[in-house]
């Protein structure tokens, strides 16, 4: 059982100052890599571990694919500013390959799963000759997975995996006793510019858990682009998470006079503080009307938008 620090009780310099003496232990003269993917999660983590490690942490942000649109190359440049050099690791391929035929949601989790800790960094671990990972683990990420709701992407003692053994390093989780506000404060605290410590939560499997069914390279560019559209709208206005969501079915349609048997993209928008539960947020109609405007207009094959009204729970934040 993982004891909780609550925001109320957190003193976030104290925190941090802990967090960089327990790697600096754990991690002796040796070297560590860390997993970023510009979430404010890995965010914090990258920060910390600087803090711990300096140059013996290699950053590295996996392009798995299932990003959004230019989101590694910002990473990179928001890092560069304080001096840590981001490596940009290319593997859409294996990514796609892998989830090719799948359209269950824990299979789809799993096979991004085994092939990001498994293959992709089981092999830059190998190469590199560190013996430990860093990533962002919170407590929420803990609890949904052992609860069995959904297995999230980065969960393994807890259930019973031992990282060493399946995968062949030690993985190291400084945030795992805190809830999303936690983190955001800790950010903050740790110097990250509020682009990144107030950033909307984006999920570990990425654009593949807003993809129902298969997830291919058509449907990533869809909803690659429907994501554009819903963030630049909804940004700035206080919601905890915004997205959009591409549906396996298609609905029919009509374009230019004739049938057009199209997709359907879901909006979802946010209220929450630390994810448990959340309801929708109450968007004027008239932004709801140029949102859909704006993606029928600019997101080819689409020809329904729909606005999620169900509360989390019985909805769940992500829809895979
Ligand atoms: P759900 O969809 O379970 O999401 O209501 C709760 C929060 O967690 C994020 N999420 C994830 N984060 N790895 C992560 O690091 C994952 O596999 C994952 N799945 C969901 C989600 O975006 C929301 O903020």
């Amino acid at each position: 059982m993982i004891s909780e620090i609550k925001v109320q009780e957190l003193n976030a310099e104290q925190f941090i100052a802990e967090k960089v003496k327990e790697i600096r232990a754990v991690v002796g003269d040796g070297t560590a890599i860390n997993a970023l993917s510009g979430g404010v999660d890995s965010s914090v983590v990258t920060m910390i571990g600087h803090l711990a490690l300096g140059d013996r942490l290699r950053t590295v942000f996996i392009q798995n694919g299932l990003m959004r649109e230019g989101e590694p190359e910002a990473v990179a440049r928001v890092f560069k500013k304080f001096g840590i050099k981001v490596e940009i690791i290319e593997a859409q391929q294996e990514f796609l390959e892998a989830l090719a035929g799948i359209t269950d949601p824990e299979q789809k989790r799993e096979a991004i799963t085994q092939t990001f800790y498994k293959k992709v960094f089981g092999r830059i671990v190998k190469e590199s000759g560190a013996k430990h990972l860093l990533q962002g683990t919170i407590l929420t990420d803990v609890d949904e997975t052992v609860a069995g709701i959904k297995r999230q992407h980065n969960v393994f003692a807890q259930l019973g995996i031992d990282p060493q053994e399946a995968f062949g390093y030690n993985i190291i989780e400084p945030l795992i006793r805190l809830r999303k506000d936690g983190v955001r404060m800790t950010g903050r605290a740790a110097g990250l510019p509020e682009e990144m410590f107030n950033r909307i939560p984006f999920p570990g499997p990425a654009l593949a858990a807003r993809i129902i069914g298969e997830v291919t390279q058509e449907k990533l560019d869809t909803v690659r682009k429907a994501t554009a559209i819903v963030e630049g709208l909804l940004a700035g206005r206080g919601a905890f998470q915004y997205m959009a969501i591409l549906h396996d079915d298609r609905v029919t349609g009509m374009r230019d006079g004739k049938r057009d048997f199209g997709r359907q993209i879901e909006v979802r928008c946010w209220d929450s503080v630390d994810a448990r539960t959340a309801t929708p947020t109450r968007l004027p109609f008239e932004l709801l009307e140029s949102m859909a405007a704006e993606i029928l207009k600019k997101v080819p094959g689409v020809v329904s938008v729909t606005y999620n009204i169900a509360t989390k729970p019985p909805s769940t934040i992500e829809a895979v």
